[in-house]
């Protein structure tokens, strides 16, 4: 029977007969016996083997070299070592599988940009083991926050024919050969078909039948940024309320940041401490900055005033009804309110169809929430349920609505005042991580030229 690390180094008593399996990170020989550290991945700590000479399976001790798989039975005692509670005394040690002196995970400290060139040995390292351990744990959360208050998991389809953001970033899937264009009605699903960039359309259907929902799952975007915060593929989670306005959605997504930041603090501690000291000093006050402190809520008229008067020297000039970029939204968050910020009422020409217009006729009920170091992690709105002002609105940006024809449909029968939002999941790890690369948070990162692995 094999036990994981986390659970040896969590014993209360020493303990006999102990197995544990995993990989070595070093080994150093001494007269008459070897020190060996042993990683699972279960945990951030190594467990410390001691192995003397002539215990069975010994005689393999020299291909004990980092990397290397192997399997040590012993006995817990405590360690009289300095920052370790207990070692294991080896009785027994076996070879599971070999490695050789290539492996490119040796002891020195290597660069993220290297280690996402051996994207499917990172895992092995302590960064990454940290950073996936919190996703995972994150991703649970996340669950747990929506189950909690009665939402329901939706699964939408990944594969879908309707452009959600209608920015036209989509990826086509399809069978074709030669030209895709042609002949899209000989194509596999009859039509044109894409990967989503969200599935919120979808998501707003079940809202309308089973009231409060989320879906957790992959989002595309062929998207030709190349930057620190986008990826083609990242995971999305939207929740989606029936029976909500916007004041009602803003109140969600903030409660949904905090949970994720107290989740981090209670949950992922010695983690937490390894992305303090190598990654982000800052980073556990930032999340009991954002856990304690309420949200500062602006318009987006306002928002540009304060750009326009902070003197600043922006790369792209601030103008009312123009996109925030990202120098703007993390002045706004990290300079101005030093603290995280939700920015509503953006111009309607600058966000989707979806989004409900506002009486002023100029303004939708969009709401971005931004926090300190990466800019816009929320993105959502109040829906049009309003049948007329929706066909209006896929007018004003030249949409046909019978593409869009049962999501119409909502607004015929049993139309209700709606709102939701999504939250990238790679965007909160950073924040939560104070990992500066979307592409050190996700296991295999899919961006512009790169989809190794
Ligand atoms: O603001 P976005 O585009 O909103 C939507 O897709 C809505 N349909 C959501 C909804 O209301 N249900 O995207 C939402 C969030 C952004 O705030 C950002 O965190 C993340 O998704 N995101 C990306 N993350 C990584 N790489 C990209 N290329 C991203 N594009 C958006
Ligand atoms: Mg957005």
């Amino acid at each position: 029977m094999r036990t994981l690390i986390k659970h040896v180094l969590a014993s209360s008593a020493p303990r006999e007969d102990v197995t544990v399996k995993g990989w070595v990170r070093t080994r150093r020989d001494a007269k008459g016996f070897s020190f060996v550290e042993v990683n699972d991945g279960s945990c951030l700590a190594n467990l410390q083997v001691v192995v003397d000479a002539g215990v069975p399976g010994a005689e393999h001790l020299h291909e004990f070299l980092t990397g290397a798989a192997v399997s040590v039975t012993g006995h817990l005692v405590p360690s009289p070592a300095a920052g370790q509670k207990w070692e294991l005394r080896a009785t027994r040690v076996g070879l599971v599988g070999r490695t050789d002196a290539s492996y490119p995970l040796q002891k020195k400290g290597h660069s993220l940009e290297f280690l996402r060139t051996i994207a499917h040995l990172r895992p092995r390292s302590n960064l990454f083991g940290a950073v996936f351990r919190t996703r995972s744990r994150l991703a649970h959360a996340v669950h747990q926050f929506f189950q909690e208050r009665d939402f329901v998991y939706v699964h939408t389809p990944i594969i879908t024919a309707s452009d959600c953001e209608g920015a036209g970033e989509m990826f086509r899937v399809t069978t074709l050969k030669g030209n895709i264009d042609e002949k899209p009605e000989a194509d596999f699903f009859g039509r044109r078909a894409y990967l989503t960039v969200s599935g919120q359309l979808e998501a707003e259907t079940f809202a309308c039948a089973l009231s409060n929902v989320y879906t957790f799952g992959p989002t595309f975007r062929a998207e030709n940024s190349n930057t620190a915060r986008h990826a083609a593929e990242f995971w999305m989670i939207e929740p989606e309320m029936a029976f909500c306005d916007l004041a009602g959605d803003m109140d969600l997504a903030e409660a949904f940041v905090k949970a994720m930041a107290r989740h981090a603090l209670e949950h992922c501690g010695e983690d937490l401490a390894l992305f303090e000291k190598f990654v982000d000093p800052e980073v556990r006050r930032r999340l009991e900055f954002v856990v304690e402190r309420p949200f500062q809520r602006v318009p987006y008229a306002e928002a540009v005033e304060i750009l326009r008067r902070s003197g600043q020297a922006f790369e792209f000039p601030v103008e009312y009804g123009a996109n925030l970029q990202s120098e703007h939204e993390r002045y706004l968050t990290e300079t101005h309110f030093k603290s995280p910020v939700t920015v509503f009422n953006y111009p309607r020409a600058i966000k989707p169809f979806y989004m409900r217009l506002n009486d002023d006729q100029q303004t939708v009920t969009a709401m971005d929430v931004l926090v300190p170091g990466i800019g816009e992690v929320i993105g959502g709105s109040q829906r049009e349920e309003r049948l007329d002002q929706l066909l209006e609105n896929m007018k004003f940006h030249r949409l046909r609505p019978e593409d869009y024809w049962w999501y119409v449909d909502l607004r015929r029968y049993g139309t209700v005042p709606h709102a939701g939002f999504g939250l990238g999941f790679e965007r909160l790890l950073m924040f939560l991580t104070g990992v500066g690369n979307i592409r050190d948070v996700i296991p295999f990162a899919r961006t512009p030229g790169s989809a190794e692995f």
